[in-house]
């Protein structure tokens, strides 16, 4: 198969890294991609801007399969355009990807399915007062969250009145653009966060390991909200009773749900949950990989993982294709640029990748950039440092001391990735 991998991130690198791993993969190109994605693959060199460039650049080139990695393109309708012309797409159409796009949407599809989640209330921009109203009654923290796209920034746990009032005034003054046109108000869950993907034709599914990713900048869950710190996989807090409540009651009844509403869910359903007393609750879903949890999760798979999402893509999921390793763990450390998810500085270059993969790491790409020849740090998360081990312990210890053998000016990382898994396994 040809195939065409869309993104350029670290979960782009490890989807790269894992379908050209794929027997059934002969070339993979890249767009946009990045300086690790461009060394395993072929780089797009012409600008693909609008739907028509993508297909015509499928047809020309003989694309079998095309795999879109983030939500934007997704909640754009590209999977649409491109199934229009007959080519095939791993990614949920424009409707299918509301579950992401629309959080108003989704919080109402779980409602009308019972699909656990948190009890909630969906206002419009027009609804100040409605909304004052609403707070005035509410317990803190309450959980307040622009309905749209924002790039993870748009949720704000709110812990008083004053508060919530000051954020919605900003939200609905334009702090997150459109998205924050409609705003959903939710009650605040506690608990520990994991996340699961399934990869689904709309009909079947099969899950992938479950993993849990690491939000705020500092150690300790503290400091801002970040794109993502760090992952491991599988995640302890996910047992065999919380993996089965989570596909009878969440990730099953939402693909069934949405084949009912006649826009199957065709590419990777990514379930972010909250859980406590051994029962999970949907925090959001995406309609995509989660990054940095892929560049966990995918290298413990073993197959033909391309050979998977053309099933899918195809509408004729063949699980056997992949075989999931259930008796290792895997530990991903973002090392990232020093002021981020503020303004940081960028063009450093990096060294001691090679080192870091000779003791046995892998290193995705995610913010970095070639500068005369030299590979630099260009965006705030820059490279996710990825091990794999017998048990948690070993990945954890694997990944760090890779960790050390990579040198750039101000490289920052979290020292406590997957330490939240270990509170399980010594038990
Ligand atoms: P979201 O973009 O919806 O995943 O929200 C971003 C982060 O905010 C989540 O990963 C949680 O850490 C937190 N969060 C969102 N909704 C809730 C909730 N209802 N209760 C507690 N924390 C939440
Ligand atoms: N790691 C969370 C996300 O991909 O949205």
């Amino acid at each position: 198969m040809n195939i065409l991998l869309i993104g350029s991130g670290g979960r782009e690198h490890a989807l790269a890294l894992t379908l050209t791993k794929s027997a059934s993969c002969t070339k993979l190109y890249s767009y946009p991609g990045n300086p690790g994605i461009w060394k395993i693959s072929e780089k797009v060199r012409q600008e693909l801007k609008t739907h028509t460039d993508f297909v015509n650049f499928c047809k020309i080139n003989n694309i079998d399969l095309i795999v879109i990695g983030p939500e934007q393109p997704l909640a754009d309708g590209l999977a649409d355009s491109l199934r229009q012309n007959d080519i095939t797409v791993f990614g949920p159409s424009k409707l299918a990807a509301r579950l992401e796009s629309s959080k108003g949407f989704a919080k109402e599809f779980m409602k009308k399915y019972h699909i656990p989640t948190a009890d909630f209330k969906i206002f419009s921009k027009e609804e100040y007062d409605e909304v004052i109203e609403y707070l005035k009654k509410s317990r803190f923290p309450v959980v307040i969250k622009a309905d749209g796209l924002a790039a993870g920034k748009g949720v704000v746990i709110a812990e008083s009145f004053l508060e919530a009032e000051n954020i919605i005034k900003e939200i609905f003054s334009g702090l997150f653009g459109e998205a924050g046109n409609n705003i959903v108000i939710e009650e605040f869950m506690e608990g520990e966060e994991a996340s699961v993907l399934a990869i689904t034709d709309g009909k079947d599914f099969i899950l992938l390991p479950s993993s849990q990713d690491h939000k705020r900048i500092l150690d300790g869950d503290k400091g801002k909200n970040t794109g993502g710190m760090g992952a491991y996989a599988p995640a302890p807090v996910i047992n065999n009773e919380v993996l089965k409540q989570i596909q009878s009651e969440i990730i099953s009844p939402t693909i069934v749900a949405m084949n009912a509403e006649g826009t199957p869910f065709r590419g990777c359903l990514y379930a972010g949950l909250m859980i406590k007393n051994n029962r999970a609750k949907v925090v959001e879903f995406n309609v995509r990989f989660g990054d940095p949890e892929t560049q966990a999760v995918l290298p413990l798979i073993n197959g033909d993982f391309a050979a998977l999402l053309y099933s899918a893509a195809i509408g004729k999921l063949d699980k056997s294709k992949i075989k999931i390793i259930n008796d290792k763990y895997c530990c991903c450390v973002v090392l990232a640029s020093k002021g981020y998810p503020d303004d940081f500085e960028k063009g450093f270059e990096i060294s001691g990748i090679d080192l870091a993969e000779q003791n046995g790491a892998f290193v995705f790409h995610a913010g970095t950039s070639l500068k005369d020849g030299k590979i630099v740090n260009s965006g705030g998360r820059v490279l996710g440092v990825t091990a794999i081990g017998e048990d948690l312990k070993q990945a954890i210890e694997k990944a760090y001391s890779s960790v050390e053998k990579i040198s750039f000016q101000n490289k920052f990382f979290r020292k406590d990735i997957g330490r939240k898994g270990l509170k399980y396994i010594n038990e």
